[in-house]
């Protein structure tokens, strides 16, 4: 079977999505398996940036470097590129709808469709926030990214 090849995808690629990349590669890692993992941004505003500071430092707390991740616009090319594609939020989901190729395979939903109890919710935006805000979405995307390595085994 090939692996499996993850898209995450938020609005930046700078806060939620690159959180969710490192949760998704951390519990893999733990479990063994396999797969190929990135994330992206529906907006261009942090093309080639790194993760905002605030992420850093949580993903840093949780023992894991995610310094060098760099931003990156997601295209409809990843349609092709990935098996499976989640957005955090519902303007992202939408956003993807938007760029996604007729008849493509991938898999498309929000994250935390696959956590039974939060079907439909949006893993929420902590930018405007403060680094509390982070360790939440740390704990969101670590609950998605532990459900979907159980769903990928
Ligand atoms: P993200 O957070 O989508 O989780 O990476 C944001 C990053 C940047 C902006 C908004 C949200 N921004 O407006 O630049």
């Amino acid at each position: 079977m090939t692996s499996p090849a993850v898209l995450f995808v938020c609005l930046g690629n700078i806060c939620r999505s690159p959180l969710a990349e490192a949760a998704f590669r951390a519990a893999a890692e733990q479990t063994g398996l396999s797969m190929l993992a990135d994330s992206a941004g529906t907006a261009d505003y942090h093309v080639g940036e790194a993760p905002d500071p605030r992420a850093i430092r949580t993903a840093a707390r949780f023992g894991i470097d995610i310094s060098g991740y760099r931003g990156r616009q997601a295209i409809s090319a990843d349609f092709t590129r990935f098996s499976h594609i989640f957005a955090l939020d519902h303007s992202n989901l939408a956003n993807l709808r938007r760029i996604a190729p007729a008849g493509h395979s991938a898999q498309l939903s929000l994250l935390l469709d696959l956590v039974p109890g939060r079907e439909g919710q949006a893993v929420a935006d902590p930018w405007y926030g403060d680094e509390e805000g982070f360790l939440a979405t740390w704990d969101e995307v670590s609950l998605g990214a532990r459900h979907l390595v159980a769903k990928l085994r």
